[in-house]
């Protein structure tokens, strides 16, 4: 049977970087006979408005039945103030949780011809590579009692609850190990373990898993001179496990190590390594149709899938080098470019990389 996968383009840029990743699916299904099938479906604001919901039951049912997804970004100003279970971002969390996606791998890596496009000096940043593996289906995302109530005196309060259980740390952290394992071997588990009971117990179940992994050095740091050190000395890390809130802050940052936003891949995982593969960035509606976003994250989440789903090894390096040839030949988006006006844009970006493929 041949691989289905799923594409959701969503909101914002989505539809036109997934537009760019969907050309290079083309070239590598032909080039590799990799004989998979794909369709779409909506997702976020654009599902709101077809189905009057941001994730379909339909829609869920697809995504169960595909081998992998494909989703652009999802959100966007027009949907910011309707009622907060129909917002687009919900769609998105409701998928991650229904599909019991609960690795995020967020891998920052420093093309070497974008030393000088990031914004920290080059010496700080040369031949980076870390992976965030972030939490991604509990914590204060998911926490109930949440909500707002308005108190006897009339006061407005809003309330979030960070809770983890031991097995949802387990199953984080070993993903953790085992990502060290096949890199650097060294694992940085980053929580505010100073203040939060949550982050006492992720302290505590990282230091028992330790036992297991004998070969991986962990070490521990708080969140917030985790977020200094990023800036500071990024090299020192290789693989960071932390929470859902956290990895979501600490992944942007570490973007910009990279140079854009527009360079950060992920897939998100489920026991089985099915997953779903995405930009990290969002739906950019600053930019949105004006044909300039950098499509490489999300072509990049493509190799990832075909990595981590498909085990096409050989597609998933061809994918990312020829990235590489593309930014070694000169082509910029906006976004990792010197000057706005030698930069290509989105379309170009992606055909650029079809025929470096
Ligand atoms: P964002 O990531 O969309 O944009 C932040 C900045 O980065 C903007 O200036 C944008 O132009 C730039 N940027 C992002 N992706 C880019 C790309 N591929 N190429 C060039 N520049 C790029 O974050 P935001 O502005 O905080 O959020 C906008 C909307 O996206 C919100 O509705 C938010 O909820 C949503 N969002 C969705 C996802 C997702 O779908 N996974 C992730 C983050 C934010
Ligand atoms: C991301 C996004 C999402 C998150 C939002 C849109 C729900 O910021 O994928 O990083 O916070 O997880
Ligand atoms: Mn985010």
């Amino acid at each position: 049977m041949s691989k289905q996968i799923l594409i959701l383009p969503g909101d914002g840029i989505g539809p036109e970087i997934i537009q760019q990743a969907v050309k290079v699916l083309e070239c590598v299904n032909q080039r590799f006979a990799l004989n998979y099938q794909w369709h779409f479906d909506s997702i976020g604001g654009a599902a709101y408005e077809q189905y009057g919901t941001p994730l379909a039951d339909s829609t869920l049912q697809k995504a169960r039945q595909a081998d992998a997804v494909l989703l652009g970004a999802v959100g966007g100003p027009q949907w910011d103030n309707i009622e907060p279970a129909l917002r687009p971002e919900r769609g998105l969390l409701k998928i991650r949780a229904e599909l019991g996606l609960f690795a995020n791998l967020r891998p920052a890596i420093l093309y070497p011809q974008l030393a000088d496009a990031s914004s920290l000096k080059a010496e700080i940043v040369a031949a980076l590579d870390l992976l965030i593996v972030r939490e991604l289906t509990g914590g204060i995302y998911f926490g109930k009692p949440r909500g707002q109530e308005v108190l006897a005196s009339g006061e407005r309060k809003a309330f979030d609850t960070l809770p983890y259980s031991e097995s949802e740390i387990r199953r984080i952290g070993k993903v953790g190990f085992e990502m060290a394992r096949l890199r650097g071997k060294k694992l940085c588990s980053v929580d505010k373990a100073n203040v939060l009971a949550s982050s006492q117990l992720w302290r505590a179940v990282m230091n028992e898993l330790a036992a297991d992994y004998l070969d991986v050095q962990l070490s521990h740091m708080y969140v917030d001179n985790a977020a200094m050190q990023l800036v500071r000395a990024p090299k020192q890390f290789d693989v960071i496990v932390t929470d859902n809130l956290f990895g979501d802050i600490l992944s942007d940052q570490a973007a910009m190590l990279t140079g854009s936003i527009g360079m950060l891949p992920s897939a998100s995982l489920d026991a089985n390594n099915k997953g779903m593969y995405e930009p990290c960035h969002g739906s950019a509606p600053d930019i949105a149709g004006k044909g300039i976003a950098n499509p490489l994250a999300t072509i990049l989440s493509l190799a990832m899938m075909l990595r981590y789903s498909f085990a096409e090894l050989q597609a998933a390096n061809a994918i990312e080098a020829a990235v590489g040839k593309v930014l070694d030949a000169g082509l910029r988006t906006a976004d990792i470019a010197k000057a706005e006006a030698s930069s290509v844009s989105c379309a170009q970006m992606g055909s650029a990389v079809v025929e470096a493929l």
